[in-house]
């Protein structure tokens, strides 16, 4: 059973231990254990001070005049997160709107470039919501829903299945509910291999685990900016399309801002910019961009390879703690025991940890109003513990895992309400 002794030596050997340093924790927030990195990523130290300087300097004193040196900034943070985070190709990535709106684009100009009878869209029941709901809205397309967490194999069945007619596969590449880690390499090769072309969501995985877009030949991606990356509440997301395809498809957003000339205000018809520029719309929300910036840089100093190493033995130990520590509650049936959704395999698994209980969502409250640990609750009946590895220790790892303990042993959570929150 892992001691709070190894997880003190485990941190005083971590690499990146120094990383905690450069983000907003308080004194006071020594004791409390955030364990939802996965969904809104801590504030660097960094931040805060450029967003004074944005909004003091460039915004009150300088205005209109900012936009000069704010005008590139997709392209800019884009190549940022893509090259150093992503393993794309400088040109390949942008910043711009939300995930949502991203992926809309993307799969619509996937369904609009695909020749002859290609409307199906392969996706998978666990997707994310938006993803699935996106997909579902796109006009002309058929989605066909296979399996949770696919392998390569339960994709080539579902294209094989309607030959021909396969536009696009959508997935994430991490998955928000169980934290299970898609095989990126396998998938997009059976794809590609019967004409199809592939949009990853990265959204848990960028930052976390090693990505290489330009090694895999991806076509398309889109991802948050507020988990891993720790751009900040609603922060705008990136979207990556391969230099080769981003002349041959159309995405359906004509603005200004995506053409070739934006104060060309004459022209009465879109010309769409060169390159990955044609893929923003509107105006670039600069406040929002500059914070992407600060976070994607801490990332990209601490190294993806550093931290995915990080995050898959941080991981690890989270699962060792639970192991030896959340068995045997359920008396006869087990009923009231941990099961642990997330893959074993630390190369099928990304850096969160899902615990499945029927009291998840009890459990989950006394951890935040009772207990210091922050994680976050998924319907129906699962927590969510994602120590970012930028910013956490073993020692929040152990911690957390006996204050679980704690909370089902002695019924933490027996008298509070059963009603959810809005926000869970
Ligand atoms: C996989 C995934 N995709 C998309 C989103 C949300 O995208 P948006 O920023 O558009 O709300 C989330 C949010 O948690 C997510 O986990």
């Amino acid at each position: 059973m892992p001691s709070l002794e190894d997880a003190h030596a485990l941190d005083a050997a971590d690499p990146l231990a120094g990383f905690r340093d450069e983000f907003a924790i308080d004194d006071d927030d020594e004791d409390r254990i955030y364990a939802d990195g996965n969904s809104l990523g801590r504030l660097p130290l960094a931040t805060v001070e450029r967003l004074r300087r944005v909004v003091e300097e460039e915004w009150g004193r300088s205005l209109i005049g900012s936009w000069e040196s704010w005008f590139d900034l997709p392209q800019r943070v884009g190549d940022l997160v893509g090259v150093e985070v992503l393993g794309a190709r400088p040109g390949e990535t942008v910043i711009a709107d939300s995930t949502t709106v991203n992926l809309y684009k993307l799969a619509a100009a996937a369904l609009g470039g695909a020749s002859g009878d290609r409307h199906v869209i392969v996706t998978d029941a666990g997707n994310f919501p938006t993803d699935r709901f996106v997909l579902q809205g796109l006009p002309g397309a058929h989605v066909h829903t296979v399996r949770a967490d696919p392998s390569a194999d339960d994709v080539a069945q579902a294209i094989d299945d309607a030959p021909g007619r396969v536009a696009l596969v959508a997935l994430s590449h991490v998955s928000y509910f169980s934290g299970a880690r898609l095989d990126l390499p396998g998938i997009t090769h059976v794809a590609h291999d019967r004409g199809a072309l592939v949009v990853w969501d990265l959204s848990h995985a960028a930052g976390a685990v090693p990505i290489d877009l330009a090694a895999n030949d991806v076509d398309l991606a889109v991802g948050c900016t507020y988990k891993y990356l720790n751009g900040g509440p609603g922060s705008p997301a990136f979207l990556y399309v391969r230099t080769d395809l981003q002349e041959q498809l159309q995405q359906p957003i004509h603005g200004w801002f995506g053409a070739a000339e934006p104060f060309a205000m004459q022209q009465q018809r879109y010309e769409p910019a060169p390159g990955i520029g044609r893929f923003v719309s509107g105006s670039p929300s600069v406040l929002g961009l500059v914070a992407v910036e600060e976070g994607a840089a801490i990332v990209a100093k601490a190294g993806i390879g550093a931290l995915a190493a990080k995050g898959e033995s941080l991981t690890a130990f989270l699962l060792d703690c639970i192991d030896a520590e959340l068995g045997g509650f359920g008396g006869d049936d087990g009923s009231d025991d941990f099961d642990i959704i997330t893959p074993r395999n630390p190369t099928r698994r990304g850096a969160h940890v899902s615990l499945r209980h029927p009291e998840a969502w009890r459990i989950c409250r006394a951890l935040i109003e009772r207990l210091g640990v922050v994680p976050d609750f998924r319907e129906p009946d699962v927590v969510r513990l994602g120590l970012a590895p930028l910013y956490s220790r073993y020692a929040d790892a152990w911690h957390a895992v006996q204050r679980l303990r704690t909370a089902v042993a002695d019924r933490v959570y027996e008298d509070l309400p059963m009603e959810r929150r809005r926000v869970t």
